[in-house]
């Protein structure tokens, strides 16, 4: 039951492109700062469809309460947000308020915007005013009843949601607290990185959750997010450095962005300053890990099916080791990975299955690419193999089942 209840929770965003083009800097120095804040909360991948122009809204939501779109938040007077003052706008990014009074789905995460200073909010007002104007209205909503009831938001505020900027913690550097900032107020990790409860509400504690996404071939899976903390599974064996390399450049000597990271870093992280990144780096590293999992542990016999396997399909490239092949760049390091030990397996049964989604466009060539495993290996191998990755070399994870394998499938 908990298990469906978390798989209910998550909310697929349907075809989020890699805008290019967007982020060109602009003289004028009121503006330009809020065109790096809109970077920074990624403000672009949520309101861009697919073939549509930027920030013109229509990207479609799904959620377990229905189909949810994007709105125009160009400053087209008829469908984008050209009349609202800028109370109306700091209201709707901060309180999730429309000027009309109505709710606004926690899909757009003004849980984590409340935090965004005045001085910010300004800047970002002013910067979406000099966008250009787009006349296309996003579709109607198809939320279920009575979730489609826009009143019934302001109970599940109540429940879930707190209004208020972010407060510095004096006892930390100043570096530590723009990490804390921007990754807070704008970043959103936790929008994919923590848990989300029964009614789409998410935690603030980044241990990991879960958020759907297509595959290749189009279909929609279950992603899981590791956990971001400095917890074994979680960010223990990356430093600063790798974090702050893999965020600004898409990969480091563990990885290469793929999958739902891919719009993450090229919409937005990459775009970001060094010190910037290097500041949530060091955030990032100080957060506290979660309680630790009891896991149940593999039997002998899986370890040794999954050894096999691994040595004869994975071993060339990602080394018996383990450690990945960095000088012949022909595999990632799987010893230490956060996907690979992430405490729900389901992207790295995607990754096994489908191959890395790598981002489009791509980045400049390093890694040879992986291909999907789909085809050639039935669930129970691929449930062994990820066991044995999961469970050697110093890696210490659950073990994984064909059943959980065949629900990526
Ligand atoms: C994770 C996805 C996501 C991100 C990131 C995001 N938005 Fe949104 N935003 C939405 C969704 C979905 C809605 C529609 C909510 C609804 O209809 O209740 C929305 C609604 C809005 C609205 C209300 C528009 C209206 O007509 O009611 C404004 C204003 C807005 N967003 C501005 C921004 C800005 C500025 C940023 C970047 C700082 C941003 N959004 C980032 C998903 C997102
Ligand atoms: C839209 C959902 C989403 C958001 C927002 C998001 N992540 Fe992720 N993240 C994922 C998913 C899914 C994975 C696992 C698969 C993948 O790498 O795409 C992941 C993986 C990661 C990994 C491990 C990569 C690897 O290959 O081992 C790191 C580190 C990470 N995210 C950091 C961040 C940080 C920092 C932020 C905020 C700036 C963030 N993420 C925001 C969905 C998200
Ligand atoms: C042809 C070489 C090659 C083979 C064979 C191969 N991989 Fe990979 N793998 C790569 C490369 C290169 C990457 C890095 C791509 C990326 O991170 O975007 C990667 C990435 C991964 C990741 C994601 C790491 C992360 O940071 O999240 C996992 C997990 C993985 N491989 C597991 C496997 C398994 C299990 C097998 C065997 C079934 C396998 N690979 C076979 C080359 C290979």
């Amino acid at each position: 039951m908990r298990l469906l209840t978390k798989r209910l929770m998550s909310i697929a965003a349907l075809s989020v492109a890699c805008v290019t083009g967007v982020h060109a800097q602009t003289a004028d120095p009121a503006v330009e700062r809020g065109r790096y804040l809109a970077v920074a909360g990624n403000c672009v991948s949520c309101h861009t469809h697919e073939g549509g122009k930027p920030f013109a809204g229509g990207l479609a939501f799904r959620t377990p309460f229905g189909t949810l779109y994007s709105t125009n938040i160009t400053p087209d007077p008829a469908v984008g947000i050209g009349k609202w003052s800028e109370a109306e706008f700091l209201r709707a990014l901060r309180s999730g308020v429309r000027p009309n009074g109505e709710h606004l789905y926690p899909a757009f995460p003004y849980t984590a915007f409340t935090k965004i200073s005045d001085a910010d909010a300004h800047a970002l007002y002013v910067y979406m005013k000099t966008l250009t104007p787009v006349n296309t209205a996003p579709p109607e909503n198809q939320m279920h009843f009575p979730y489609n009831q826009r009143w019934a938001l302001g109970m599940w505020k109540m429940m879930f949601f707190t209004e208020g900027r972010f407060a510095a913690d004096k006892n930390e550097p100043a570096q530590w607290n723009r990490g804390a900032y921007l990754v807070q107020a704008l970043a959103h990790c936790d929008a994919c990185h923590a848990p989300r409860n029964f009614l789409g509400a998410a935690s603030s504690v980044m241990i990991g959750g879960e958020y759907t996404a297509a595959v290749p071939g189009g279909e929609q899976r279950v992603w899981s997010t590791p956990s971001l903390t400095s917890a074994p599974n979680g960010l223990h064996s990356w430093s600063v450095q790798d974090i702050t390399e893999y965020l600004k450049t898409g990969r480091n000597s563990f990885a290469e962005t793929y999958g739902p990271m891919n719009e993450v870093i090229m919409n937005s992280t990459r775009n970001l300053s060094e010190a910037d990144v290097q500041a949530m780096a060091v955030y990032l590293k100080s957060l506290p890990p979660g309680k630790p999992e009891s896991i149940s542990k593999p039997s002998a016999e899986t370890m040794q099916v999954g050894e096999t396997l691994y040595n004869v399909q994975c071993g060339t490239c990602h080394l018996p080791t383990g450690l990945g092949n960095q000088d012949e760049n022909s595999g990632a390091r799987l010893a230490g990975n956060p996907v690979v030990l992430a405490s729900n397996p389901a992207s790295l049964i995607n990754t096994i299955i489908y191959g890395p989604p790598l981002p489009n466009p791509q980045l400049p060539k390093r890694w040879k690419p992986m291909e999907g495993f789909g085809d050639k290996l039935a669930d129970d191998e691929i449930a062994a193999l990820a066991t044995f990755i999961r469970a050697t070399w110093g890696n210490d994870a659950a073990a994984v089942t064909a059943d959980q394998v065949a629900k990526q499938r």
